[in-house]
């Protein structure tokens, strides 16, 4: 891509170390570092290109914001997401904390980003009185409200949020800028945990945006927010409303474990085995190179966490045929879940890396404990390793000790995930997000910044670097028996950060009917003049439903909140099934929301224009 301009020789380097032939086991081992090296490089770069306001990639993005792709069809990742940003931030906050200080002005960019989002009214709710907008998984690449038809809420962007904004807060504090912390970052930080508190026990959907319930990934990130937030109020002397929700969460996520693995969904019926690449990515982001392998806070050196991974991975080497033949103990291409048909069902990039950096992970923390318990629930993940394996404790011990030799085999296996990816990666270095499970090819989005965020910190634990704990230790242990509590949270925007004073988002309910015979496969949305009806960018317009359509009625209908007082021009607009030009009503319409505090009103309206035509496609 562009940005190969830059780093002349990458592909010259990486073709000489694969024909190079490598000849012995550290021959190999040397050229996967020269390949994780470079690629580390170019991932940084490419989730650096990805981000406003001077990302290559996406102009027109603004200041702080990540763009998930600059893909804009098929699929359309023209947008932020704050999942994706979240988990990009707490990649360039670590790597800034390890050294690399030009990224600091990305990392102040986002803060004062993120203060303005969260006061965004848009279709999951406003902010102010009860933080309801915060639930909303993904905006315009300016920051304002995207209106289309999603799977909202999704509850895990406060909790990351919040996350990657205490790492950098822990930062402040030790440089000697605790009260930039406290004044400027700690209210985005208690808005986020606010919501955690107040709404983890509702459902969301998971972080694959498809399943309604209570999602693994979702609850791990919420607990170790909470913890978080406990430490870090302490240490600003500020007080934190939710963070008492904490071991109410982590009790909760102990209810995911069915005796053999993580069902990664529940509370849902979707007819899936719940084997989902969510519970790995779920413990890379929870790992803390202090905690102790049986925290209930579910780490990658957890048996249970250990036990699950067999099971999924050695799902995946049945899915995919570019798996086939790959022995037990060997990595191999993985993806989101099994029963995936989004864009064919294919391998993943960053979940790939993902199973990675989880190995990685597991053996730092048992080498920084100097021992290992196996017991049954692990044991089958060590056999494939090291079929010598006895469930008993090891103890750290020489070069040629069990410990060592089982550490140097699940090393091993690490990086042969990272052999695969190595496989599956063009030769200038661009991630897309998939890649196809019968030729390896590349696909869906572009330059996905998530999974280049991914391939950095991945490189980042195989380096030995880690960030510092997060204080899983001091977790609070979850009750004996768990209850479905919440703290009503506390909302004001962060305007220290540059949040807007908004006092409280006034809206009124607004239902839009029209009349509108339509063809099935034709389409009706709203478009108007302000963001909540789109802003004129028919890409933004209001879905509508047509629920209750019938031949003699058909209604076609949708209701949204609209800023009280405001005049609103607005205006039908028809979708057809085959990529046609879309048809617009002919007349502008108009109304005036009324006063803050009334009840909801109804437009009762007639299509009046053109009528559409079915394609054939
Ligand atoms: C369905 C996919 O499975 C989901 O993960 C994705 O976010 C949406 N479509 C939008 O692309
Ligand atoms: C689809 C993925 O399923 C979701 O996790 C992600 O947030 C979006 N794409 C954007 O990358």
């Amino acid at each position: 891509m562009y940005f190969l301009l830059s780093i002349v020789g990458f592909a010259g380097v990486l073709f000489s170390g694969a024909n190079a032939a490598p000849h012995s086991n550290l021959d190999v081992r040397a050229a996967l570092d020269d390949f994780v090296s470079q690629q580390s490089t170019v991932s940084l770069q490419g989730a650096l290109n990805n981000i406003g306001p001077d990302g290559s990639e996406v102009p027109g993005a603004k200041a702080g914001f990540v763009v998930a792709s600059p893909s804009k069809v098929n699929p359309p990742y023209f947008y932020t997401w704050t999942r994706d940003s979240a988990l990009t931030l707490k990649m360039l906050i670590d790597e800034f904390i390890f050294g690399n200080t030009n990224l600091q002005s990305y990392i102040e960019d986002y803060i004062h980003a993120q203060a303005v989002l969260q006061t965004v009214s848009n279709p999951s709710g406003t902010f102010l009185p009860s933080g309801l907008g915060m639930g909303e998984p993904k905006y315009q690449v300016d920051g304002t409200r995207f209106n289309g038809a999603w799977g909202r809420p999704q509850r895990d962007g406060p909790a990351l949020r919040a996350i990657a904004l205490i790492s950098y807060s822990n930062w402040l504090m030790k440089n000697g800028q605790s009260n930039k912390a406290k004044t400027v970052i700690w209210p985005i930080i208690s808005n986020d945990l606010s919501y955690v508190g107040e709404y983890w026990n509702q459902t969301t959907f998971d972080l694959w945006e498809e399943t309604k319930g209570s999602s693994f990934f979702t609850v791990q990130n919420q607990n170790r927010a909470l913890v978080q937030g406990i430490q870090l109020s302490k240490d600003l002397g500020v007080k934190c409303t939710g963070c008492d929700q904490a071991p109410e969460v982590l009790c909760f996520l102990q209810s995911f474990w069915n005796g053999n693995f993580t069902v990664s969904n529940i509370n849902v019926d979707n007819g899936r085995t719940g084997l989902d690449g969510n519970s790995i990515l779920g413990a890379i982001s929870i790992f803390d190179i202090d905690a102790y392998c049986d925290s209930p806070t579910m780490q990658p050196c957890h048996s249970k966490s250990l036990a699950n991974f067999k099971v999924l991975i050695d799902t995946f080497r049945e899915t995919y045929s570019i798996n086939k033949g790959i022995p037990l103990g060997s990595g191999v291409a993985v993806g989101r879940y099994a029963e995936d048909v989004y864009m064919g069902g294919n391998p993943w990039y960053l979940i790939t890396t993902a199973a990675a950096e989880f190995l990685y992970d597991a053996v730092a923390q048992w080498k920084a404990r100097h021992n290992l318990y196996v017991d049954e629930t692990s044991l089958a993940f060590f056999k494939d390793l090291y079929p010598a394996v006895q469930v008993r404790k090891y103890d750290s011990g020489n070069e040629n000790s069990p410990f060592a030799q089982i550490m140097n085999a699940v090393t091993a296996y690490a990086d042969s995930f990272v052999a695969i990816t190595e496989k599956y990666v063009p030769s200038n270095g661009s991630l897309a997000e998939q890649f196809n499970r019968d030729t390896g090819v590349p696909l869906s989005a572009i330059d996905l910044t998530w999974s280049y965020a991914a391939f950095v910190t991945m490189s980042q634990r195989k380096a030995g670097k880690y960030p510092s704990s997060w204080g899983s230790r001091n977790a609070v242990a979850p009750p004996a028996t768990c209850s479905a509590t919440s703290t009503t949270g506390v909302f004001a925007p962060a305007t220290a950060a540059g949040a807007p004073n908004v006092t409280s988002t006034c809206q009124v309910g607004v239902t839009f009917n029209v009349d509108a015979t339509t063809y099935y496969g034709e389409n009706l949305y709203v478009i108007g003049s302000t963001d909540d009806v789109g802003a004129w960018d028919v890409d933004n317009a209001l879905p509508m439903g047509a629920g209750s359509y019938t031949p003699a009625d058909p209604l076609w209908t949708v209701t949204s909140f609209l800023n009280a007082g405001e005049t609103v021009s607005y205006k039908y607009v028809r979708q057809e099934n085959c990529d046609q030009p879309y048809l617009y009503e002919t007349q502008n319409r108009t109304l005036t929301v009324p006063a803050c505090g009334s009840d909801g009103i109804t437009q009762a309206d007639s299509w009046t224009g053109q009528v559409g035509t079915a394609g054939t496609c």
